[in-house]
């Protein structure tokens, strides 16, 4: 794929962030029935849902794709609609959430609360596990792919290489655990009903406005120094993490696919920063030294299924780091890589 050396704008960056590739464009063709995308109205969900679209379309396929979540901003739900989908809005926590979800042959389940848990740690085991059990209830014969995070793992050694799937689930705090009942929902359905699932275990979409790299690159812009107690992350272009996302629809099964998607690289803090700083034309101090463990996955499972993403994190680096230099929109959404108790 012609990747530009830079992003001029947020159109070129939609455009990009939802750009099928020739594999995605296949999946399209083979589908089996229509697509609801649940959770859509978050950071990913745009981007996601219009590269099903545009799959969609490229593959001559009448398949409709559903764009479901609460929509509290009309605006976003445009969005969705001019992308091409089907919006319905629906709060999964409400009571009679299963009669007005849309029927599909396929799910990309995306609703999470991960913010907030320190000061409501209720409403994040409600979203993170009431929600999922009204997806399963409706959707007993889709092929479910449901995202999930790399939070699910405890912390790793620096050097290992990340945490693989069959690593327990025995991480730190409210939200990583509320998590991991998430998973642990879909599951059971899976086993119970037999209800094909991927649970796609996500660690650190990136992309301008919001992530690890536009963190680093604030505090480099406004000469903050950057702690390096974690010192090592996960990361993956966006647009890679949703076309992993919609091939995943063929890998469903049951028992469930866990399956780690993030770059393959161990990413040292001092490293992407130090880039990131030369990009900018800007210093960098550093404070702390890095943590001997860090919460990393390892992607070799994805690897071996899909490919490696297609984004080099080099070029990811180097548009993070030329649109905070240019002070391009951010989200104003802090990931706060950093925390390493689970409270986030
Ligand atoms: N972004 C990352 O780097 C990252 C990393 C690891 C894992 N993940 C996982 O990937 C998924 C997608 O990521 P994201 O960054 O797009 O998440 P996000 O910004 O939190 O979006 C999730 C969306 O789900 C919708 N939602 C929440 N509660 C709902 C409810 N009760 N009923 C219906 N919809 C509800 C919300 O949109 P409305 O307000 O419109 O309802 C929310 O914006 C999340 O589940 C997250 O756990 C993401």
């Amino acid at each position: 794929m012609e990747l530009p050396d830079r992003i001029a704008d947020e159109t070129a960056l939609e455009e990009l962030l939802s750009r099928p590739t020739p594999a995605v464009v296949d999946v399209f063709r083979r589908l089996r029935g229509d697509l609801a995308v649940l959770g859509s109205g978050g950071k990913m969900g745009l981007s996601l849902v219009t590269m099903a679209c545009r799959a969609r379309d490229a593959a001559g396929s009448s398949a409709k794709v559903f764009s479901v979540s609460r929509f509290g901003d009309a605006a976003v739900r445009r969005q969705h609609e001019a992308a091409g989908a089907e919006t319905v809005a629906c709060d999964l926590l409400a009571e009679d959430a299963a009669d007005r979800l849309p029927p599909a042959a396929h799910v990309v389940y995306m609703v999470g609360l991960k913010f907030g848990t320190a000061e409501r740690p209720d409403l994040t085991w409600a979203a993170n596990t009431v929600a999922p059990l009204q997806a399963t209830r409706a959707y007993r014969d889709a092929d479910v792919v449901a995202f999930s995070t790399g939070n699910v793992y405890d912390v790793t050694a620096a050097d290992s290489g990340g945490s693989v799937e069959t690593d327990a689930l025995e991480p730190r705090g409210e939200y990583p655990n509320a998590a991991v009942a998430r998973e642990r929902l879909f599951e059971y359905a899976s086993r119970e009903r037999g209800t094909p699932a991927v649970l796609l275990r996500l660690n650190y979409a990136l992309e301008p406005r919001y992530g690890v790299l536009v963190d680093l690159a604030q505090r480099i812009a406004a000469g903050t120094p950057i702690d390096l107690a974690t010192g090592y992350f996960n990361g993956i272009w966006q647009g890679d993490a949703n076309a992993a996302a919609l091939r995943l629809l063929e890998h469903a099964g049951s028992p469930p696919l866990a399956i780690n998607v993030t770059g393959t690289q161990t990413l040292a803090v001092r490293d992407v920063a130090t880039r990131l700083a030369e990009r900018m034309g800007r210093p960098v101090a550093f404070t702390g030294e890095p943590a001997p463990a860090a919460l990393l996955s390892n992607a070799a499972r994805a690897t071996a299924l899909l490919g490696e993403p297609d984004t080099p994190i080099e070029r990811v680096i180097d548009w993070v780091a030329d649109w905070i230099a240019r002070g391009g929109r951010t989200l104003g959404k802090p990931t706060r890589f950093e925390v390493r108790d689970g409270r986030y």
